[in-house]
């Protein structure tokens, strides 16, 4: 009766919450209709937030795009000589004992070449065609995998796609428009999207729009909370709602998380330094996002350590939003922390 735009469910199973968004295309348009957030109990029962998550977003889809992170999932950037995308997909299962530590039977691979640097970089004259190619490799152990699926489907819902949290930070990135203009000051100009979650850090550094390096840091919130439960002597539940409150706790809260951030911030560091140093650019912005970016003074305390313009990211900044259908104040509220389960809902473009 009347016409209906593609929708994709965003569902970004985080270890600590669960987060949806949905995507739906309006002619060319992405415009968010669904949103739900959902922490996971203290027992950890992710398909109980899943559950929750979705009586609770009114989302149109049941096609959803989810992601995998962590131990089970190697992610190495490697030069091959050049060749076709078919070629490469061939090579690479050849290749990739070298670089996967997996059972490579019980191992999804996946690869994509790296090309927009060096469609640049061929731009100032350089011949692209007789120097290597920058492949990205992706391996995930198919038991994970599997599992995510199973969940996903268990509540009764349709997997399109299983990202990697590390690159669903760069197609967000993508989606909140990236102007073409950004990069003129030169190709050696880059970004790192760094999202601080409740148990992992991930890095993704992008030059001219494209990956060019990720990371996962294990580290996070949770390490936050432990410590101001150790410091003030009170249980972790009650160190989570202390950490968050931001009332006259926030000196005590800031003196326990100090060390926690410390280490993060030096991590960061070391790892911006070798992009830096391994790649030839010049990172000259920090984007932060994820929840633990919530705590008293991180942004801050970041962008001094790093020395890098640092600010938090609001996602959500020029997409159009449904506001009969979102509650829009609840999603601002905690847009930095919603930018994995965006950048994957935004994977509707190709649906
Ligand atoms: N207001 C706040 N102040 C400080 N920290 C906060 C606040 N709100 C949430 N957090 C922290 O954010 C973290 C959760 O963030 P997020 O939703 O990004 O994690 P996650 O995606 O579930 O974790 P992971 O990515 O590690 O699996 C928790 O550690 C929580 O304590
Ligand atoms: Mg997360």
């Amino acid at each position: 009766m009347f016409r209906r735009g593609k929708s994709v469910v965003g569902l970004d199973l985080g270890s600590q919450v669960v987060k949806a968004i949905e995507i739906t295309l309006e002619g060319p348009e992405p415009v968010i209709t669904g949103f739900a957030r959902v922490e996971v109990s203290a027992g950890g029962d992710r398909a109980q937030a899943l559950h929750e998550a979705f009586q609770q977003g009114r989302f149109r889809s049941k096609n959803v795009v989810t992601s995998v992170a962590g131990q089970s999932v190697v992610v190495r950037y490697i030069n091959m000589p050049h060749m076709s995308e078919s070629e490469l997909r061939q090579a690479i299962r050849l290749e990739a004992d070298r670089y996967v530590p997996f059972e490579l039977d019980e191992t999804m691979l996946d690869c994509q070449p790296l090309t927009k640097r060096a469609a640049r970089a061929s731009m100032d004259g350089e011949d692209s065609s007789d120097q290597p190619m920058n492949v990205l490799l992706v391996a995930c152990q198919m038991e994970t995998l599997e599992e995510q699926i199973q969940l996903v489907q268990s509540e009764g819902l349709n997997p399109l796609a299983v990202d990697v949290d590390v690159f669903a930070l760069a197609n967000a990135w993508e989606l909140c428009g990236l102007p073409d203009d950004e990069f003129e000051g030169g190709d050696d100009r880059a970004i790192a999207l760094v999202d601080v979650g409740a148990t992992r850090t991930s890095i993704n550094v992008l030059s001219c729009g494209e990956t060019c390096f990720s990371r996962e840091i294990s580290m996070g919130g949770a390490d936050m909370t432990q410590a101001v439960a150790r410091r003030m002597g009170v249980e972790v539940f009650e160190a989570e709602a202390i950490k968050r409150a931001g009332d006259g706790e926030e000196p005590e809260v800031s003196r326990a998380i100090g060390p926690v951030l410390e280490d993060l911030t030096n991590e960061i560091a070391l790892s911006l330094d070798y992009v830096e140093h391994h790649e030839g650019l010049q990172v000259e912005e920090i984007l932060l996002s994820g929840g633990g970016v919530l705590a008293p003074g991180a942004v801050t305390f970041i962008e001094q350590a790093t020395g890098r313009a640092t600010r938090t990211w609001n996602p959500l900044e020029g997409l159009r939003i449904a506001v009969d259908r979102v509650d829009v104040e609840e999603l601002e509220a905690w847009a930095p922390s919603m930018v994995v389960a965006l950048g994957l809902a935004s994977r509707v473009r190709a649906a």
